[in-house]
């Protein structure tokens, strides 16, 4: 009887423990969550996973959106096709231009209504010349180590990565201008799938 008792009362301070645990994961503060992991430490390592999810994120890199920025020369690309940007601007120190030929004498601050003009932002420019930040002919492997390479990505560390998901010129892909195509995730799905990448340890595919 008396060890019927005792049981009784581990079995009731385990369902006690379980409630708090699982009371604190629903309270834990949304927005907060969603990018920050407070210890670095507790990134879960799942490299199927991680991997997985990189495949998904690499097909939205190296969309026309994205790599149209990230040149691997000094001029950016255009259109569906990637073709080298007509007057050849060039990238220029610090990405904005090089001379007289600015970026922004042709790219707004909006995309400028009309076909096969020059889509806009608040500071439409390529990634500077000590950064150039390269995603054309890069495969996915050497795409997420570089990204992961603070020396190669800007200084950013994990939490300013998951951040740059909702950075101007990424949330710039989904809104083109006229007459170019999205790319193949929505905005949506790309966050999920990029967090997941990183959450899970940030692994690069082995190719
Ligand atoms: C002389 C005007 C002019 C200058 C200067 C200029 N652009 Fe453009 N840019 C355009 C036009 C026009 C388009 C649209 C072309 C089209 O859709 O056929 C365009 C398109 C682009 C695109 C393609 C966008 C996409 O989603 O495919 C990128 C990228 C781009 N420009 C980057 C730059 C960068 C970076 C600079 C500065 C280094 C620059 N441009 C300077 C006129 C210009
Ligand atoms: C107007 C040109 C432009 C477009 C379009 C653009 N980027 Fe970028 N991107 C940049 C610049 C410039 C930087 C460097 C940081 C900065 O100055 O904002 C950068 C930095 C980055 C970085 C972090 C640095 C790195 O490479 O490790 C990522 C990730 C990134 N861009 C992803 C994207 C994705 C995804 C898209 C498409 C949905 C995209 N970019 C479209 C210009 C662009």
């Amino acid at each position: 009887m008396a060890s019927f008792q005792k049981n009784k009362t581990a079995v009731i301070l385990f369902f006690l423990l379980v409630s708090v645990v699982a009371l604190g994961w629903t309270l834990k503060p949304e927005n907060e969550s969603e990018y920050i992991n407070i210890n670095p430490t507790v990134i879960i390592k799942d490299s199927i996973a991680s991997v997985k999810a990189f495949q998904k994120v690499y097909k939205v890199l190296m969309s026309p959106r994205c790599v149209n920025c990230h040149p691997i020369g000094d001029v950016p690309l255009q259109g569906e096709d990637s073709h080298l940007h007509v007057m050849a601007p060039k990238r220029g120190i610090d990405g904005r231009g090089l001379y007289a030929m600015k970026c922004t004498n042709c790219h707004q601050t909006k995309n400028t209504p009309g076909l096969h003009t020059p889509p806009g932002n608040s500071d439409w420019h390529l990634p500077p010349a000590d950064m150039k930040m390269v995603f054309e002919g890069r495969t996915a492997h050497q795409l997420a180590k570089q990204l992961m390479d603070p020396s190669k990505n800007g200084h950013m560390d994990i939490n300013k990565l998951k951040k740059h998901a909702d950075d101007a010129f990424v949330l710039a892909g989904w809104n083109p201008g006229e007459g170019r195509s999205l790319p193949p995730l929505t905005h949506a799905e790309f966050k999920k799938e990029w967090l997941t990448w990183l959450n899970n340890g940030a692994y690069a595919p082995a190719k």
